[in-house]
């Protein structure tokens, strides 16, 4: 059976830096929902919020995510997906998460969270205030959808990734 790694949390936590990593590691194949969905849509995610408003760009993610997590259940030798931030939000999708048994959530502060994510390409990382409380009205959908967390603050993305080896060892190996 395929193994599917995939990272959740909120923008900024690092899930594309970790997820590439460790898909290195692991010699795994990666796969970035965002990055997926831009190709699907032949737009930046800041052009599909401007044309198509942020409702357009959770339809087509919702079904760019469905369709990344159908295709790595046959991927052979496993892959590593990280998915955008706003994932969770969508129904299908967190339902779905919530049946696959390596979902992982990188819990970063929210304060170093929006210094990475505040860089013009992210809509949603427009604004301090409003990234912070989109970030805690998310915090229990990721807690909710994931098997683990991973608590990232203060941590750089080599210590992330041997945590996230160390976790997929003790599941394969608990003895
Ligand atoms: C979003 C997160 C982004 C991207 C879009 C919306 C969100 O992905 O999908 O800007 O709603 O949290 P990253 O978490 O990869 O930045």
């Amino acid at each position: 059976m395929a193994v599917t790694v995939i990272l959740i949390g909120f923008m900024g936590a690092g899930k594309t830096a970790v997820g590439k990593k460790l898909s290195n590691e692991l010699g795994f194949s990666f796969m970035d929902a965002d990055f997926a969905v831009e190709k699907e849509m032949g737009m930046t995610i800041a052009e599909a919020f401007e044309q198509k408003g942020e409702g357009g760009f959770r339809k087509a993610e919702a079904a760019v995510t469905l369709k990344l997590l159908d295709e790595a259940a046959t991927v052979r030798g496993g892959s590593v997906i990280s998915l955008g931030g706003g994932a969770v939000t969508i129904e299908p999708v967190f339902e779905r998460l919530k049946r696959e048994p390596l979902v992982i959530f990188l819990d970063e502060d929210a304060d170093a969270a929006f210094s990475r994510a505040h860089n013009g390409a992210r809509p949603l990382a427009a604004n301090r205030q409003k990234f912070r409380l989109l970030f805690y009205e998310r915090k229990n959908l990721y807690q909710g959808a994931a098997r683990f967390i991973v608590d990232t603050r203060g941590k750089g993305i080599d210590e992330v990734v041997a945590e996230i080896q160390g976790l997929l060892k003790q599941r394969a190996d608990p003895g």
